[in-house]
């Protein structure tokens, strides 16, 4: 409560057009969560923000780091370990309303304007702010992003090192192919001597993956390849717990212990309203449909049974489609 009432002063001092007490009602509103950074004992910058898991993304409401402290990396140290939250959440969208000044800021910290994430996946949750812009960051979670700035300095030395030994090699002179007097007509490249030291790699495969990643551009093929997924996971024999939202009737109690349901009749509904533009999104709920159950239901059940196949299942069929690739 203390570093709360601390932060609220930082950001009312950082952000002076945001009112004191929309500042407050915020920050202290139990949907808020806010990350502290503290520093000798003291609150000296913050992120207030709001996840809406069922949308795959989080709002960040106020960034703002103290007068004395700012550009010293505060800002960044704030920003890495909530992307490291937020990618355990599985929440790997982060959308901002930043202030002219703070643009900067945010392009720095893998944002921009260029908003992948559609409209009817956001608008009518966040808060929309006057003259500021709205900014989207999508997280990559093979990135460690509380050790980016080290691991980024050494793949620099790796590269430079590397490029120093290529140069190196590259030098060396090797004795000329005699095979093709001796009548060979071809060899493979990769024999040629030195071919390998030159950075010379077999060509890779054009494969189905590598068009499905471009999902947004072409979100038709993604569409049908996911309602191809969705198709055979409601046809399965494990799917039967799930194909529709559970009836508050049959289970009184399952609203109170399941806050974000999810089932494969809304995901149909979704999928037809074109929501699932990344197929995050489309994992991310079907992901929920099974850690719901494991939740509700204890791992003796049926219905864990049938999540747990099922999960195996969907992800078998994500991977014959090349859509399960991180
Ligand atoms: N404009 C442009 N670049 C900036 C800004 C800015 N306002 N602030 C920091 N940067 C750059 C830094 O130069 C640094 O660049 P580098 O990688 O080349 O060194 C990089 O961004 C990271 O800087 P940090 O030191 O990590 O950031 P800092 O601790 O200063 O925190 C913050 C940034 C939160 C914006 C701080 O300056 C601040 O509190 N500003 C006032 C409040 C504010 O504008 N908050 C954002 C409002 S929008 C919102 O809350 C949703």
């Amino acid at each position: 409560m203390m570093w709360l009432i601390g932060l609220q002063n930082v950001f009312a001092h950082q952000l002076p057009r945001m009112p004191r007490e929309y500042i407050t009602r915020l920050l202290f509103d139990p949907k808020h969560k806010t990350l502290a950074l503290i520093k000798d004992k003291i609150p000296i910058g913050g992120i207030c923000f709001r996840p809406f898991p069922t949308q795959g993304f989080t709002e960040i409401v106020f960034c703002a780091v103290s007068a004395n402290e700012q550009v010293k990396g505060y800002g960044t140290h704030l920003m890495n370990h909530l992307k490291e939250y937020h990618i355990k959440q599985n929440i790997l969208h982060f959308l901002t309303f930043a202030d002219e000044f703070a643009i900067g800021y945010f392009k720095k910290q893998g944002f921009s304007k260029d908003m992948k994430l559609p409209r009817n996946v956001h608008q009518g949750f966040i808060k929309d702010y006057d003259g500021a812009t709205l900014m989207h960051c999508q997280l990559n979670p093979r990135i460690v992003y509380t050790e980016f700035t080290s691991v980024v300095r050494k793949a620099k030395e790796i590269i430079k090192y590397t490029v120093e030994e290529q140069q190196y090699q590259a030098e060396k002179i090797h004795p000329g192919l005699t095979c093709f007097r001796e009548g060979v007509r071809s060899i493979p490249v990769e024999s040629i001597p030195g071919i390998r030291e030159t950075g010379w790699k077999p060509a890779a495969r054009a494969t189905r993956v590598s068009k499905l990643t471009e999902e947004c551009s072409d979100p038709d093929t993604l569409t049908k390849y996911l309602k191809i997924v969705l198709n055979s996971i409601k046809n399965h024999s494990a799917s039967w717990p799930f194909q529709k939202p559970v009836d508050k009737d049959e289970v009184p109690d399952y609203y109170d212990h399941i806050k974000y349901p999810m089932d494969l009749k809304t995901m149909a509904e979704r999928l037809k309203s074109g929501y699932y533009a990344a197929r995050r999104l489309f994992i991310a709920d079907m992901t929920r449909i099974f850690t719901n159950c494991r939740i509700y239901n204890s791992p003796d059940t049926e219905y864990y049974a049938c999540a747990n196949q099922l999960e195996k299942y969907f992800q078998t069929k994500m991977k014959e489609l090349g859509l399960w690739h991180k």
